[in-house]
């Protein structure tokens, strides 16, 4: 089967290049533009059916909620960009962001590839060298990015990152002294607790061939203009909830292009989310975007599943994709709205094992046979044994899958031909023996 999306019509003469590899993946069309399969190929219709979905884009949807709210917060001065297509290339994703060769998230085990030189975002960041060379000074680009995780109610392969960047010239240096200072005077004056324990040092340096002076500057300016984001989406919720100051922590964090770089998280029901990464941006990837090299700039990304689940309480992010009245009329624009759950419909519990055959199977790989076989009728998959026979030296796995509709209640039919049909998936996809 070849998955056609969009109106794309498949070229017959293509058709020579369909071949199956041992995954039983065949090649994509999307866009009109024929993707031929290879050793990197891992992706399946149950995400390909996602992509143009544009939830990030939809009147009252909660993710667009969150995406406007975040785009006022910043003002018109940041240019909103949306709609780029989710398909790049690992140059684009990892490459121009300065990632090592042997950085994990390349592994086709973690991302999803059309084939080797063509791939889905991971994340928004993909598009930052692009953007910064179109001379945008400051912008916001949000979109949808996929990654291949485990499966529970807060990990979805298709979930949406908002991007956010400012490119500062020498010349605007005491201009952004002054906006720091505005800036820290309104934070001030806020019932936010910001505790910073990152330390730059050795681990986490300014740039050498950085004005010392701008550098910090402009570090300074992104974490007063993160904290009054942070408590422009987070400050209403605290003070409604009479819990004293929105608190929020600095931590020290690592990415390839940024440095310093830094991790954020709120501290909410006793516990602290993570809820963005960002950092001072790497000269070398502004100069690869063209920017003059006495520029400095900041970037940030976060996720905005994790931030809606938080202020709407939706306790599954399943829901987000639902296309049930009952969930989507309950919000409306530039409004934040606690969810009212319709119903909790039961669970049902079942067990697959299995003994491996020739080839290694990673958890991923199960996870998306489930996603393929179950779509959005699983809550959660755990694995629940894995061993090596001393003897024989074969290898079993055993995992726990949880299907649960979030809009009716599933027959016990219903999920034994589900259940059924995921075993004989994963004999076809990796010779397993069922147990
Ligand atoms: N892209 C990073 C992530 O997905 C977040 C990030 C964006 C970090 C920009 C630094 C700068 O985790």
């Amino acid at each position: 089967m070849i998955v056609t999306l969009g109106r794309g019509v498949r070229p017959r003469a293509l058709h020579i290049w369909t071949r199956r590899y041992s995954n039983g993946i065949e090649g994509v069309t999307y866009n009109n533009v024929f993707y031929p399969p290879d050793e990197y190929t891992n992706i399946r219709s149950s995400i390909l059916s996602h992509l143009g979905r544009n939830i990030y884009l939809q009147k009252d949807h909660p993710i667009a909620i969150v995406r406007s709210l975040i785009e006022k917060h910043f003002g018109s001065s940041f240019v909103p960009i949306t709609a780029l297509p989710p398909i790049v290339s690992p140059q684009q994703n990892f490459d121009e962001l300065e990632f090592p060769l042997d950085h994990p998230g390349r592994r086709p085990s973690d991302s999803y590839y059309l084939n080797k030189d063509w791939m889905l975002r991971t994340h928004t960041s993909a598009h930052e060298v692009q953007v910064f060379r179109s001379g945008i000074p400051k912008w916001l680009l949000s979109a949808d990015v996929y990654r291949r995780d485990e499966i529970d109610r807060s990990h979805y392969p298709v979930f949406h990152q908002m991007e956010g960047a400012r490119v500062v010239e020498p010349s605007e240096m005491e201009d952004l002294r002054k906006e720091n200072d505005e800036l820290a005077q309104s934070l001030a004056a806020v019932n936010i607790q910001v505790e910073d324990v990152s330390t730059i040092g050795e681990k986490n340096p300014y740039q050498p061939w950085h004005n010392p002076d701008h550098a910090k500057l402009v570090n300074d300016n992104l974490k007063h203009s993160l904290n009054g984001m942070i408590y422009a989406l987070f400050g209403g919720l605290a003070t409604h909830k009479g819990k004293g100051p929105l608190q929020v922590r600095w931590i020290d964090a690592y990415f390839p292009w940024t440095s310093p770089s830094y991790e954020v998280e709120v501290l909410f029901d006793g516990k602290w989310l993570e809820i963005l990464g960002c950092g001072v941006m790497q000269q070398a990837a502004l100069t690869r975007s063209s920017v003059p090299k006495d520029n400095v700039g900041w970037a940030f990304g976060l996720g905005l599943e994790r931030i809606a689940m938080v202020l709407f309480q939706v306790p599954d992010i399943r829901l987000f994709w639902s296309k049930d009245a009952r969930f989507l009329e309950q919000f409306s624009d530039g409004t934040v709205t606690q969810f009212k759950p319709f119903s909790k419909y039961p669970s049902s519990s079942k067990d697959v094992s299995f003994w491996l055959g020739e080839r290694e199977v990673h958890e991923n790989d199960v996870y998306d046979i489930v996603r393929e076989v179950a779509g959005g009728l699983v809550e959660e998959v755990k694995e629940v044994d894995r061993f090596t026979h001393p003897k024989t030296g074969k290898s079993s796995r055993a995992y726990r899958v949880t299907y649960r509709s979030m809009e009716r209640t599933l027959t016990g039919e219903e999920v034994n031909t589900l259940h059924n049909d995921l075993g004989l998936k994963l004999i076809e996809a990796f010779n397993v023996q069922l147990r």
